[in-house]
């Protein structure tokens, strides 16, 4: 280094520190402009999500808050022109109907669970048998009209659904019994013998509720039924069976 340059090195330096330390301070602010955007955008998605779960609160309390009639039912209640799905699962029950023309069929994968289950029956003794699965509108039409004229409508309310919001319009709810043992079926006694305390215990191993359970009959809108089976899946089944809750409950709907 000559004289001339020895004379400029420490000018040179501090120009140098000082450009860098603009460079950095230019970083910084550019960082915390950043972080700051991201804070915005969390603060004003948080913001977004709270609404929704109010609106979602909102529109709960209003459904609780309609006119019922004695069967639990909407007063008023338009035909839907589309079946309800909660949490991306089919719900039917009092206050989710589905159209006329919602007619799947049994479902495969439902029948499949099913017979995994009565394979697993059988080594513990018990044949079961799937006595009503899926039912169309016009079957439930049948249904319904025959126990209102039998029971009267209150009565019927009760334990059938009306043309429409009956579950086993979906094609996922099973009823069951035992083979050799029909004047169990849809019966109370079911509940009480070894094949009812069987499947009661083991369903949600196959992906199945036991959908209207004893003292839950204002949850659900239905009166205890020991046969009556909805095929959600496993993972969804067992947290049901463990919680000892319900689809309504599950899926913060009303029944
Ligand atoms: N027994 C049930 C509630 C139905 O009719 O779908
Ligand atoms: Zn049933």
């Amino acid at each position: 280094m000559n004289k001339k340059s020895l004379y400029h090195f420490p000018v040179v330096m501090m120009l140098s520190a000082s450009l860098l330390l603009v460079a950095c301070g230019n970083e910084e602010q550019k960082n915390t402009k950043n972080e700051e955007k991201v804070e915005e955008q969390n603060i004003t998605k948080k913001a977004e999500e709270k609404v929704a779960t109010e609106t979602k609160e909102k529109e709960k309390e209003k459904v609780k808050e309609e006119k019922r009639d004695a069967g639990g039912y909407f007063i008023n209640q338009k035909p839907v022109q589309k079946e309800h799905y909660e949490k991306g699962i089919l719900i039917a029950n009092k206050v989710y109907p589905m159209p006329k023309s919602f007619a799947p069929g049994e479902s495969k994968e439902a029948r499949a669970a099913f017979n995994k289950m009565n394979t697993q029956a059988k080594k513990a003794g018990f044949e079961l048998d799937a006595f009503s699965t899926y039912r169309s509108y016009e079957r439930q039409v049948e249904l319904y009209n025959n126990y209102v004229a039998r029971d009267g409508q209150e009565a019927a309310d009760t334990y059938s659904a009306r043309p429409g919001f009956s579950e086993h319009q979906t094609g996922l709810a099973f009823d069951i019994g035992e083979v050799g043992n029909s004047a169990d079926y849809a019966d109370d006694r079911f509940g009480e013998t070894e094949a009812g305390k069987w499947i009661a215990a083991h369903a949600h191993e196959f992906g199945f509720i036991m959908r209207y359970p004893q003292g839950k009959e204002k949850i659900t809108g239905y009166k205890y039924e020991s046969w009556h089976f909805r095929y959600v899946g496993k993972d969804i089944a067992t947290k049901i069976y463990k919680d000892n809750s319900t689809l309504e409950e599950y899926l913060g709907v009303n029944g």
